[in-house]
This record gives C-alpha cells, structure tokens and sequence, in this order.
C-alpha cells in the first residue's frame, strides 16, 4: 500500500470535516424549518411597542387584550353593494405537466394547470371564487397577494381560515377596487405549495387607463420544483405583435429570488410597479431592472417597425415578441432606479406627514437564523397599530441577500432609501425589494383592520422565520397557527 503524503492526510482529514460540517448545517437548517409551533394564536401574541408617538403602554399581552372589545376577523367580510359579480373556480388538484426541456414534473395545480388559469376582473367589480380541494393532503388555501380586501378573506392558513382540506371547498368573496397587475397563490406550506405550482395571475382592469396601448400581454416567472419557467417554458415563449403596436407588458415574478430583466429591441417605460400606476415615468434605454420575488413591473412600449423585441430574465428565460431579425444585445445596461424615476405627483405629497407610530425593522439572515429584529416567527412580536394611525416604517436589510418585504391587506408608499427622500414618482407597493445594507423608510396607513401578515418573499426566508404580523388591536381570531390544527402558513 502507499504512505499518504502529509498533504495527503492533512486533504483527507479536510474533507471528512468539510462532509460533517455539511451534515450538521443541513440538520440544522432542516430543524430550523421543521421547528413548528404547536398551537398559536397569531391574534394575541406579545405586543411590539411603537418607538415614538403616543403609543406607550407596558401591560403584559394578557391584561393588554382583556381590556379590549375584540371583533373577529372572521366576521370581517365584505359588505353588501350591487357591484356586478364574477365568479369563477378553482380546484386543487395533483397533476403532472410535460415541459419543453424533456422533462415531466409532477405538480400541484388549479385546474390541473400550472400557473392556473389566469382571473380577471375590472376594478370595482365584486370577485368570487370558489375553491376545492380535491387531493392535496396537507391542504390549501388561496391568498390574493397584493389586493387590498377584507381580513377574512385574506387565505392565510391558521389566521384568516383553516387550511381547506381534500373534499372541503371554501368561497372568497371581496371588490377588486384596486387596478393593476396582483397574483394568487396558496398560503399554507406556501414556500413548497408554491414551488410545487399552485399559483396564477390576477389582473385587474382599469375602468380609465392612464396610458394608452394597443395589446396588452402577462409574463410570470415561477420556480416549478425548481426549474425557472418564464409562462411556463424553460426556453423561451413567443408573442404576436404586429409592428408600431404599443404593447403593454404586465410581468409577475412568482419565483424566491430577484430577477434582472433587460428589454432589448426597444426602449420602454415602466408605468406601474406592484399593480400602481407610477406618475410621468420616462422613457429607458438600454436599462435592466430588478424584479423582487413577489412584486410586479408594468412595461409599456412600441413594436419596432422591423425585428423583433425580447424580453430577457438574468436566470436564462425569455420571451420574444414579433417576428424578423433578434435585436442587437449589449453589454451594457444601466441599472433602472424607482427612487428618483417620473415626476412628484402634486396630488400625492409625502413629505408633510406626520406619523402616529415609527417601528424599526432589522431584516438578517445568517447560518443559524432568520429573523426581523433578532427573533423568528411567532416569537418576533406583532407589530401593533390602532385603526387611523398613520404608521412609519424603517426596514434594513442587515444580511442573507435579498429580502423582498411584503405586507398583507394594505398598499404601503416609499418614503426614503439610504436616507434619501424619494424624489421621481410616489411609489406605492405592496412588496419591498431590499438589498443588504439597505434601510427604506415605508408609510403605510392603518385603514383596514385585521390581523395582517407581513414577510420575506423569498418563501424560503420566511419559512425558516422571517415572518410575522402587523396588528390591529382588538382584532381576534378562532383559527390556531401550528402542529395541532395543521395550519402552517410559511411552512
Ligand atoms: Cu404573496 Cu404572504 O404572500
Ligand atoms: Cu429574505
């Protein structure tokens, strides 16, 4: 036999600690993700208090909500008026779908279809949408990511509803008040129900548009097991489009990480951003964006008289529109910024508000947690607010990549970034793109009562514990988050 070198040993010995410390950080983040809670009430835990303004109280959680009247977001629902319904159905179902790489995933559908079958509505109108399950074990529920609407019908598994299980069916009933480009996806086990392809797009229409354009198109970007699909190809999709036809493009990224999109063939605008319109955006040429997982970039622009224009995602998907020669690719984009694109609108100042509550958010991330300010799940408490506050947010990404922020049951609008007052378009959203080192100053006002999540878009993040609730007070529930009832939101 041969002597082992030195190196030799000193190489084997690293490689046997390199494969157990491997095992250990994969135990470590398998545990993390499996520590479930095994009852909680999201609705009665440990208040956060505000960091100025006349929020001041110090009583424990429990004499906090005995001295409260409590109505129950259950019984919040939408009122009655006579906007016209439209209804449509949705049933939860395993099927297997073929892509056009050869391979053949099985996956979790609406309609056995993955993205499911596209809902579409014009603003104002009242949407109800009947779900069934048909054989998903573990249960489903559907949450209208972006739409502002009542807390019961929000489809958060274990705060808003029980999860629904195989043979039971649920109806979500709410006005689509809000135009613009939303989506839907399962919020129970969200990080693996969305991956496995329960999802789709909801578009609302404006009853007047702001913009005008000929033909209008959707992209969603998701991640199907794992494999990026871009409407649902590994290559790439083609659209018709005649030339001089102004098209606006409505793109969706249903995926956990950022993605970088570049347009090539034409210069565009980038006219809503989350579903909401931005004011006065100019034209952009040669720029690539970035698209956090969870949000929405509207594009408008105008067929080539010749060749043609593609759509391009930094993961390798894209979409061609038109037909004749491919447009010249360069090597070099400036990277779009939100923060000072399009003009101040006069009809929307920010900078004279005051607020009733500040509360400061530290996003991080590291080997051993993730977490808004130190603490996961349910241990971080709730941010608390009373109905009309006018409520300021500080939200740093102190590490871990990433962190697309997203509230639910309300459209917060930008105020700063890196201490810099916004100073293009107001931007409303509802899911904040932060980057490491960025601190973003949000105003959200306390307009819709319920008990509201608020996490990390990469469904990831907050199934390992970025993720926690922004309050009402004396605002309850009936349903229980944890092991017990099965009710895992971000599992
Ligand atoms: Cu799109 Cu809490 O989710
Ligand atoms: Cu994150």
């Amino acid at each position: 036999m041969r002597k082992l070198t030195w190196k030799g040993k000193v190489g084997i010995a690293g490689l046997g600690v390199a494969i157990l410390l491997g095992a250990l950080v994969g135990t470590y983040f398998w545990q993390i993700r499996m520590q479930k809670p095994y009852e909680v009430n999201m609705g009665e835990m440990h208040h956060m208090e505000g960091m100025a303004g006349h929020q001041h109280g110090t009583a424990s959680a429990a004499t906090h909500q005995a001295s409260l009247a409590t109505r129950s977001c259950e019984a919040i629902t939408e009122g009655e008026n006579d906007a016209p319904i439209r209804e449509f159905r949705l049933t939860a179902l395993q099927s297997e779908k073929k892509l056009d790489n050869g391979g053949t995933e099985k996956v979790w559908t609406f309609n056995g279809l993955t993205p499911g079958p596209e809902i579409r509505v014009a603003e104002g109108e009242r949407v109800r949408v009947v779900l069934d399950n048909k054989d998903i074990q573990e249960g489903v529920t559907i949450h209208w990511h972006g739409i502002v609407l009542p807390c019961s019908q929000d489809g958060v598994a274990g705060v808003t509803q029980d999860a629904v299980k195989p043979g039971e069916q649920y109806t979500y009933e709410f006005i689509a008040d809000s135009p613009g480009t939303y989506w839907y996806h399962s919020h129970q086990a969200s990080s693996i129900q969305v991956e496995k392809g329960l999802l789709g797009n909801f578009i609302v229409d404006p009853q007047q548009d702001r913009f005008e354009y000929d033909q209008e198109e959707t992209i969603l970007i998701q991640q199907l097991n794992g494999t990026y699909l871009m409407n649902g190809s590994t290559k790439g999709t083609h659209i018709e489009a005649a030339p001089g036809k102004r098209v606006r493009l409505r793109m969706i990224n249903a995926a956990n990480e950022t993605e970088t999109i570049r347009v090539d063939g034409a210069s565009y605008r980038i006219i809503a951003m989350d579903g909401h319109d931005l004011h006065e955006p100019e034209m952009l040429e040669h720029h690539k964006f970035l698209m956090g997982a969870g949000q929405r970039y509207d594009l408008l622009f105008e067929m080539p008289q010749q060749g043609k224009v593609v759509v391009t995602s930094e993961s390798g998907l894209k979409v061609a529109l038109g037909t004749g020669s491919e447009p010249e690719i360069r090597s070099d984009y400036s990277l779009f910024r939100w923060t000072d694109y399009g003009e101040p609108d006069p009809n929307a100042p920010v900078d004279k508000l005051t607020y009733d509550q500040s509360y400061t958010l530290k996003l991080d991330q590291n080997l051993f947690i993730n977490s808004i300010n130190g603490k996961s799940f349910h241990e971080i408490p709730p941010l608390m607010v009373k109905e009309g506050q006018r409520v300021k947010m500080t939200i740093t990404n102190a590490g871990g990549g990433d962190h697309p922020f997203h509230l639910h049951g309300h459209i917060f609008q930008v105020l700063s970034h890196n201490g810099q007052a916004l100073s293009g378009s107001p931007v409303y959203l509802d899911t904040l793109l932060t980057q490491e080192g960025d601190t973003y100053e949000v105003y959200v006002k306390a307009d819709n009562p319920g008990l509201w999540m608020m996490h990390c878009h990469n469904l990831m993040h907050a199934s390992m514990g970025m993720s926690m609730m922004f309050n009402y007070e004396g605002i309850s529930t009936p349903f229980r988050v944890g092991t017990k009832s099965g009710n895992l939101p971000d599992l």
